[in-house]
């Protein structure tokens, strides 16, 4: 089983992230073939400049790697790295009408927030399609703001397919519905948009300062409170079992133990699960020379799979090599 997903350089990885797609893929490198890229063309899309686009490159490796990638299970590279992605969403772009990337939530969404769009972020979901597509991904862990994104994928990869003959892959997508979606110190969806994260990463002041925040009914100290309604324990129970969620559950219904405290207990959670993945990072940060010869190591794997693709793709267009005979 062929595993593929790309996670934006998009700035810190937060909860949200973690708990949707990092820890899933990693569960899934003991078990599969995982393909796994820093998607930095997509960040294009949201371009500021050269440094920050490579700082947040840079960052997005040392997070992924510290958080437990293991090179020699993954492979592991950034998306630039192969160009043969651009190409291949070039082909795909024949294949998708105008009025159906229209209907795009994620494009619909920034429109809607006033951004003016770029044509990139109109053909955001083919170049993802291209991604999935070149490695014939069989499935595609992400969260649910990603499912829209893959149904475009598959219908891509049907019509090409119906085009110009069996050649992709037509990929599943793998969303876990109970961590769908994570709420943020605000209630509403936690994202770096929103400003509502608790960020992995983060100096323990910002994730103390972030976590003191998360909003709370006004119930007092001694009264029960219920944890189906607390961002608190929705945000806790992600780092439990089932035996202590349920002695969280009961802490709260039985009254006695305020919000602040509650907050405490779930910041010590966060700052000991995430203490060894921290220590990982720093060592990393000491040697970047490490993290260069494992992307290096990364993009030759994955140029071998992507080269072999589009030959196949161009064969099929008859385009390349061109030949009057
Ligand atoms: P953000 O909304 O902060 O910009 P991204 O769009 O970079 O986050 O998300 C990267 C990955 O993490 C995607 O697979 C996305 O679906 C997932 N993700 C982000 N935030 C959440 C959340 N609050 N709940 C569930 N999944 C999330
Ligand atoms: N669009 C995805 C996100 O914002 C990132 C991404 C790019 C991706 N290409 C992909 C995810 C291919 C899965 C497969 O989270």
């Amino acid at each position: 089983m062929r595993i593929l997903t790309g996670v934006q350089p998009s700035g810190k990885l937060h909860l949200g992230n973690y708990f949707s797609a990092i820890h899933k893929i990693l569960n899934y490198q003991e078990k599969a073939d995982l393909l796994l890229f820093i998607a930095n063309l997509h960040a294009i899309t949201t371009f500021s400049s050269k440094e920050n686009l490579k700082e947040n490159t840079i960052s997005a490796a040392l997070d992924l790697l510290a958080l437990g990638v293991n090179p020699e299970k993954t492979i592991f590279w950034v998306q630039s790295e192969i160009p043969e992605v651009t190409e291949l969403s070039w082909y795909l772009s024949g294949s998708i009408t105008v009025s159906q990337l229209q209907l795009a939530h994620s494009f619909k969404d920034k429109v809607a927030k006033g951004f003016t769009p770029g044509a990139g972020l109109f053909t955001y979901p083919i170049l993802m399609a291209a991604d999935i597509l070149l490695f014939s991904s069989e499935k595609v862990p992400v969260g649910k703001d990603q499912k829209q994104h893959l149904e475009i994928t598959r219908d891509i990869a049907e019509r090409f397919n119906a085009q110009f003959g069996n050649i992709l892959t037509i990929p599943e997508p793998d969303i876990d519905e109970s961590t769908a979606t994570i709420p943020g110190v605000d209630g509403a969806k936690m994202s770096k948009s929103y400003k509502n994260t608790i960020d992995l990463f983060g100096t323990e002041k910002e994730i103390k300062k972030a976590a003191m925040s998360i909003v709370s009914d006004s119930k007092e100290i001694a009264e029960p409170k219920n944890p189906d309604e607390s961002v608190i324990f929705q945000i806790h129970k992600l780092f439990l079992n089932e035996k202590e969620t349920s002695e969280l559950r009961n802490r709260y219904l039985a009254g006695g133990v305020g919000y602040g405290d509650l907050k405490k207990s779930l910041l010590e959670t966060v700052m000991d699960h995430f203490a060894p993945f921290r220590k990982k990072r720093e060592d990393l940060q000491n040697d970047l020379g490490y993290v260069n010869s494992v992307l290096n190591s990364g993009k030759e794997k994955a140029k071998s799979i992507a080269e072999k693709k589009i030959k196949e793709v161009r064969d099929a267009l008859g385009i390349y090599p061109f030949s009057i005979k």
